[in-house]
């Protein structure tokens, strides 16, 4: 029997590994076990209360307003003697996070083989997003197995020397997660509020973002908002309490917009679901909204989905003000602009990655997620 162990602390983390802990618990070929760094700690329970998994481990490292230092030691210092312990036959973590480094950082002080979800996005600019750029480069360095969304972060990782017998194209297990999130019958008194509004919805947490970037990118959206008495607008707030007092300055007294605490996977889901667009520097949310044709205007100056922007689903739109205040009314205003993004479909994967990933795991082969053309 294959001893696995998935890694991970974040909300995004959770969101695109619990459905895949949930695949791995149901075969008998695999011992498997959860350990959760909580770098996050309400926003990663939530998830794990949701898809109803109780991790074997839990570091509990989260600290108010933490640094990329506290977390990277912290994690390092309370992993090494759980590694040293249970010597998992692969250890799986997912993405960029500094969870997700440091875990990696520790397998490879102790020579246990990794498994990369999520592998192979790239934007080459090392401060954009950061530290996440850096992180993923740094993981696929250290990898054994990468398990790349699409072909296109497959090519990233060839270019990059990585072996191609050890690359699998398996679709995002975003798209799995939301099989189990998104329903029809779904009601919520937020979405009263909005009633025949149009919903814009929104979030913002980047930490390149914090500071003026942020500013700006409020503003903007607080003026069109104010032109458009049609539209309301709902923003799940991240925790972080820099993030939290710049939206209150930003947004006080503004009527059509109501910031709510972080959402459950399955309200978030169900309210995007529902949008008319959406404003946001999520890496997450930019895989997700295409999925129910919701047209994207992402925050931030570089982005690792390529494949939405390629799609004509995302709109990279910066974090400079005029240019996010005309982008915004250009989409709310120009019905054509608004049908072509409208329509493109989803290219993340077809809800069967984490099937694909345990398969891989078993030895077994498996064929490449092909709905995304090279
Ligand atoms: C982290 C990840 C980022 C990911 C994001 C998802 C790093 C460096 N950053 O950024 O890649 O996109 O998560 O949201 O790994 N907090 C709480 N409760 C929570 C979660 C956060 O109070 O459940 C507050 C704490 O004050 C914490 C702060 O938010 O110090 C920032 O959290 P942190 O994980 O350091 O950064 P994120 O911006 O969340
Ligand atoms: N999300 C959520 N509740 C919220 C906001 C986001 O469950 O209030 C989900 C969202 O659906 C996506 C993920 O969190 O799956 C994205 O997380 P985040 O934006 O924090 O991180 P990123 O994806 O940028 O790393």
């Amino acid at each position: 029997m294959k001893k696995v162990m998935l890694v991970f602390g974040t909300r995004p983390e959770a969101i695109k590994m619990c459905p895949l802990v949930n695949e791995l618990k149901k075969r008998s070929t695999f011992q498997t076990i959860v350990l959760v760094t909580a770098q996050h700690r309400e926003m990663l329970d939530q998830v794990l209360d949701f898809f109803r998994i109780v991790p074997e481990y839990d570091l509990d490292i989260m600290k108010d307003r933490q640094t990329l230092f506290d977390i990277t030691i912290e994690i390092l210092n309370s992993i090494r003697i759980v590694l040293e312990k249970e010597r998992p036959d692969v250890v799986l973590i997912h993405g960029d996070t500094t969870t997700a480094f440091a875990v990696s950082v520790a397998c490879f002080y102790l020579k246990i083989p990794i498994g990369h979800i999520e592998a192979g996005l790239r934007t080459y600019d090392i401060y954009a997003p950061f530290p996440e750029e850096f992180n993923r480069e740094v993981i696929s360095i250290i990898s054994r197995y990468y398990f790349a969304p699409t072909f296109l972060c497959r090519d990233n990782l060839l270019r990059e020397g990585r072996n191609e017998k050890n690359i699998f194209v398996t679709g995002n297990t975003i798209v799995d997660s939301m099989k189990y999130t998104v329903r029809s019958e779904y009601i919520h008194p937020e979405l009263e509020w909005v009633g025949d509004s149009k919903l814009i919805f929104i979030t913002a947490h980047r930490r390149e973002s914090i500071g003026e970037p942020m500013h700006c990118m409020f503003r903007a959206i607080r003026r069109v908002l104010e032109k458009h008495p049609d539209c309301k607008a709902i923003y799940p707030i991240h925790r972080n309490p820099l993030v939290r007092s710049i939206a209150e300055e930003e947004f006080r007294g503004c009527g059509n917009i109501h910031i709510v605490e972080p959402m459950d996977v399955v309200d978030c889901h169900n309210f995007e679901s529902r949008s008319y667009l959406c404003l946001t520097d999520s890496g997450g949310v930019q895989e997700e909204c295409p999925s129910f044709g919701v047209p994207v205007l992402v925050m931030r100056d570089t982005t690792e989905r390529i494949e939405g922007i390629r799609a004509g689903a995302l709109k990279l739109v910066g974090t400079d003000e005029e240019r996010i205040y005309k982008e915004f009314s250009f989409l709310l205003e120009n019905d054509s602009e608004y049908k072509r993004m409208h329509k493109a479909s989803n290219p993340y994967g077809d809800g069967n990655a984490c099937e694909r990933i345990a398969d891989i795991l078993e030895g077994k082969k498996v064929l490449p997620w092909e709905c995304f053309e090279k």
